[in-house]
């Protein structure tokens, strides 16, 4: 059988840099590499919907956004199946079933769920009015255990995703083993497939922050005009030792040289910046002085705008056509179900709830009853 990918993002806005060097990268060099049967990306709107149920407008106005930011970095709707997760109902009954092979204690130890308990500042308690605070909800609580369904209704044999994700596909693996144990073998083992070098799974926002969030406003989208970018480099966190040009300067935790260590390569100093060989020359002068924050922010920005004015030119393509992208959407989501029915039907032929295709159960009760 051949390799499978699933993979997909929460449309609570839209896609930035971080998600492009974490992962859309990979996923269209894995597209182009030939070597997947099948790949699905998911816009996982029913798993945002989890710590949103009280804002569905966002993630239903962030679903063709991050259509749209799939489409521009080079997707290819003829290559992979790109669809909305809560159109594909099959998920849901998978995951219910999976509830019963995992313990509350069990997901209480996913490292993730924790993180973001306390990142959402839930409450230990029930709802709070007095304090203002909310306790956890349960669909948010059992999230792995759907993401679960998400990967083995389609076979996925192959994760990409950031390290943080890491504690879901290992509770998917379990979650299989186990069903693959009591029931019989019917699901698949995914493995994951983690970003190739330390920068690309956590590229910090512009500011210096450990992470591009929006509701930092340190992001740099993937959709943002040239203007935009330009500014946003501009005003980049760089050395703030580093107030003479002739001042010695230091590279780490310096956001330029962190962005610079993640896109560029030793063609890009042969195009804009030929003083220098490679990176490491460039850091040597910096760190020696005599090399200006608006030298290394104007290279940034060429390095930049070369990959993301091709992203703009196909965004602006697909803008001008909104029917057609959720076309694009409807169809794959169509594709999606037909996959995900398939899954289900092995599983609930495992699971002996089949009832009415099981004729062994019906000539058994025959018996039963005919004495
Ligand atoms: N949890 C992922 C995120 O927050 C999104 C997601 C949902 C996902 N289901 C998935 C990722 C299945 C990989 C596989 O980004």
């Amino acid at each position: 059988m051949g390799k499978v990918i699933l993979t997909g993002d929460r449309p609570t806005g839209k896609l930035h840099l971080g998600h492009y060097v974490g992962s859309l990268k990979r996923r269209v060099e894995l597209q182009n590499s030939g070597e997947y049967e099948k790949i699905f990306i998911m816009i996982a709107d029913a798993q945002a919907l989890t710590d949103n149920a009280d804002n569905p407008e966002k993630i239903r106005q962030n679903i063709i956004e991050v259509a749209l930011d799939y489409l521009s970095a080079g997707l290819d709707p003829e290559k992979v199946t790109i669809f909305i997760q809560s159109q594909v109902p099959e998920l849901c009954e998978l995951a219910f079933y999976y509830m019963n092979l995992v313990t509350v204690q069990r997901l209480q130890r996913n490292p993730t769920v924790k993180q973001e308990i306390q990142l959402r500042g839930f409450s230990e308690g029930d709802d709070d009015e007095n304090q203002n605070k909310k306790g956890t909800p349960v669909g948010f609580f059992t999230y792995p255990i759907s993401q679960a369904s998400d990967i083995t209704a389609f076979k996925a044999t192959t994760v990409p995703v950031g390290v943080d994700q890491a504690p879901m596909i290992e509770q998917t693996r379990e979650i299989v083993h186990k069903f693959n144990s009591v029931y019989g073998e019917t699901l698949v083992v995914p493995e994951m497939v983690l970003p190739e070098n330390v920068t690309c799974c956590r590229l910090p926002g512009t500011d210096g922050k450990a992470k591009m969030s929006k509701s930092l406003g340190n992001c740099i989208y993937l959709s943002d005009t040239s203007k935009e970018i330009k500014k946003k480099v501009n005003s980049m966190f760089t050395d703030p030792e580093h107030l003479q040009i002739t001042d010695p300067g230091h590279v780490e935790g310096n956001v330029v040289f962190t962005y610079l260590d993640a896109f560029s390569n030793d063609e890009h100093f042969a195009k804009y910046l030929p003083e220098y060989a490679n990176l490491d020359e460039m850091k040597d002068h910096y760190r020696r002085g005599g090399l200006g924050d608006g030298t290394c922010k104007k290279f940034l920005f060429n390095i930049m705008e070369e990959f993301l004015q091709p992203m703009r030119e196909r965004r602006k393509q697909y803008e001008q056509n909104i029917p057609q992208v959720y076309e694009i959407l409807r169809k794959g989501s169509e594709a999606a179900r037909a996959e995900a029915a398939k899954t289900l039907a092995d599983v609930r032929k495992a699971m002996k709830i089949d009832y009415f295709d099981d004729a062994d159960l019906i000539a058994e009760h025959t018996k039963k009853y005919q004495g």
